[in-house]
């Protein structure tokens, strides 16, 4: 089995997940955990840079008692020519499964489609599963559920915001995207999350997006990939900023999630990010506990 997209795991399977990550950050000092993934190793594939993927996925495996290698494509056979395939029947035979952010989505379907061990998107330019995965975490955590609450996104039609299009339209919830002209999601996830029966508003204004929202949810406005156009990004989107003014606007008790790195004063200000209504260090952590849970998922 794959992480490829959200989409690969069950409604089901998510909840069962996220109980499992919950138990697990619950016994995060328990040393018993060690013998969960002992004897495995992780190839961790990084074509773009990482902070909190890359430390999560190695911190999970010595935790759970494997071993993850990183492996950036600058020092692979990989950025030599090597194919995507071969890479991928090789690390098969070497580890018990392989992760890979990657800045085409074909790329880590392509290795999923000839590795014999599961495989984890890291982040692709077309979805971000693990972090999705944290998100719904640090929801239910806060809310006690996730069926029936509203989730809006202000600001790129990203592969994050992808995601959780279809993390949102699996699990039952409202979902609506603020998005300037042209940056809207992509048209294949929201006829897909159509076919799961989700509700997905794509608008124009930020304002009423977050109406009555639970969720408040914003990314970068400059992707990894995306640099070249980020003069005309950063003006396309200055509407779209969640600051104090905006969130007022959201349900009292709505929560920011933010996947970072932030990009502060762009889209999120210091006070919404550091503010009474962040879940974004929760957020963070989560990323943790819950891919240790999809570890011992696809690993166990
Ligand atoms: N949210 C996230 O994936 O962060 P990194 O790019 O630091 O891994
Ligand atoms: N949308 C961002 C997410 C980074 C975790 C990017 O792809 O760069």
């Amino acid at each position: 089995m794959n992480l490829i997209s959200i989409r690969d795991l069950s409604p089901g399977e998510v909840e069962a997940i996220l109980d499992r990550a919950d138990e697990l950050k619950a016994r995060r000092c328990d040393p018993s955990a060690r013998s969960i993934l002992a004897g495995k190793s992780l190839a961790a594939i990084f074509e773009k840079p990482s902070t909190r993927t890359r430390v999560s996925l190695e911190v999970a495996m010595a935790d759970l008692g494997g071993h993850a290698l990183y492996l950036s494509t600058k020092d692979l056979q990989l950025g030599r020519g090597e194919t995507i395939a071969d890479t991928a029947r090789v690390l098969s035979r070497f580890v018990h499964a392989i992760a890979a952010r990657v800045y085409d989505h074909k790329t880590v379907e392509e290795l999923g489609r000839y590795a014999e061990v599961p495989v984890i998107n890291a982040l692709s330019d077309l979805e971000h599963p693990c972090q999705i995965l944290a998100d719904l975490m640090t929801v239910r955590e806060r809310f006690g559920r996730l069926a029936g609450l509203k989730v809006a996104w202000v600001g790129d039609g990203n592969n994050v915001c992808n995601s959780t299009i279809l993390a949102a339209a699996m699990m039952g919830m409202e979902m609506a995207v603020a998005a300037p002209p042209g940056y809207e999601p992509d048209r294949k996830i929201l006829d897909l999350a159509e076919s799961l029966g989700g509700r997905t508003a794509v608008l124009a204004d930020p304002l009423e997006a977050v109406r009555g929202a639970e969720v408040v949810s914003t990314d970068t406005w400059v992707s990894m990939g995306d640099e070249a156009e980020a003069a005309k990004r950063l003006g396309a989107f200055r509407r779209y900023q969640v600051n104090s003014d905006l969130l007022r606007h959201a349900k009292e008790d709505a929560i920011v999630l933010h996947c970072l790195p932030a990009h502060r004063g762009h889209e999120i200000t210091d006070e919404v990010m550091d503010g009474p209504q962040s879940a974004i260090l929760d957020q963070s952590e989560n990323r943790l506990h819950s891919v240790k849970a999809v570890l011992e998922r696809l690993l166990v």
